[in-house]
């Protein structure tokens, strides 16, 4: 096994091609890797294929990316759907796929047999620390989070989460690759249910969920008050709306797994929209209404 080096990284894999892996992969586009996006669902590949372009297309439009920057990192994109084969060529590799530790597990027992000895393997996930996929790659100290936020182009904060067989070398090669993709990393020195951020989303969102319920004010008033005077660009409902009603709820019922603090489990109005379909603006509606395409 050899040391990773952040001068040897040009390809990047990406595994999953949702709404995060899409945008990390172009992030990673835009920064002059070479990025390869994976999913085992082909129309999910031409979907990702499609939102980039029109992405690309709409900033060119706006003056904020310069075309033959765009069209230069879109031709660095590619997108398949055989995990071994572009596990093959990697030097860093970062899955957002599906929340699910069997699922999971499969992916990093892959990555480990197929990835060269210097790629580190991190995983998006904001709900499974990587202790629990890095023994299945064979290869635990070139694991760890690598934490992106939604939308994951515009988001700067990316947390780097170690657990105790991480080596230093991987946690240095991942804060500066995170860097060089433009963003800000903070590096979590070890695996804590919900790491930093969406404990603090989750305390604010607990708190604006307690103050509907009492009747204190409406929702669209307890996200005023958020933006104009606390200086946050979203209230905690039009954030969960964004983030997704589903996904809200698979965070706390991790967390409440975790914690066992019946604070953390997930909140019945939160549950009672999700029944209904209504999963924030993926869907159309949340606690808000967005009309079609879900904006
Ligand atoms: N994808 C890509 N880019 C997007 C986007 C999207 N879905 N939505 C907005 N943008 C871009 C716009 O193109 C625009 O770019 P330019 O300024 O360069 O033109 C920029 O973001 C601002 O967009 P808007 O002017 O349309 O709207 P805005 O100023 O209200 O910003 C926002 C939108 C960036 C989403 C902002 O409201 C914001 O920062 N909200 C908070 C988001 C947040 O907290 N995310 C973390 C969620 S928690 C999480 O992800 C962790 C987890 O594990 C669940």
């Amino acid at each position: 096994m050899s040391s990773p080096d952040i001068e040897a990284i040009e390809r990047i894999l990406v595994v999953g091609a949702g709404t995060m892996g899409r945008q990390i992969a172009m992030s990673a586009a835009l920064a002059g890797y070479t990025a390869t996006v994976q999913d085992i669902n082909a129309d999910m590949l031409a979907a990702a294929g499609a939102d980039l372009g029109t992405w690309a297309a709409t900033r060119v439009g706006k003056g904020k990316l310069d075309s033959d920057a765009a069209s230069q990192a879109l031709s660095r994109l590619s997108y398949t759907t055989n995990l071994q084969e572009a596990a093959g060529s990697a030097d860093f590799v970062i899955e957002a796929a599906t929340e699910r530790l069997d699922i999971k597990k499969e992916i990093f027992a892959t990555l480990g047999s197929y990835t060269p000895a210097h790629a580190v393997l991190a995983s998006n996930s904001s709900t499974l620390g990587s202790s629990k996929v890095a023994e299945a790659s064979g290869r635990a100290e070139q694991v760890c989070n690598m934490h992106f936020f939604n939308p994951a182009l515009v988001m700067k904060c990316v947390e780097v989460v170690r657990h105790d067989l991480t080596s230093d070398a991987t946690v240095a090669v991942t804060l500066e690759l995170a860097r060089r993709l433009g963003k800000q990393p903070v590096l979590i020195n070890h695996e804590i249910p919900g790491f930093v951020a969406n404990r603090l989303m989750g305390a604010i969102q607990r708190e604006a969920l307690a103050l509907a319920d009492a009747g204190a004010a409406t929702i669209e008033d307890i996200d005023t008050t958020a933006r104009t005077a606390l200086g946050h660009p979203m209230g905690p409902f039009e954030l969960m709306d964004l983030v997704g009603l589903d996904v809200i709820t698979f965070i706390a019922e991790a967390t409440y797994a975790e914690t066992s603090d019946p604070a953390d489990a997930p909140h019945p109005r939160v549950q009672a929209l999700e029944a209904t379909g209504r999963l924030g603006r993926k869907s159309g509606s949340g606690f808000y209404d967005y009309g079609q395409g879900g904006h």
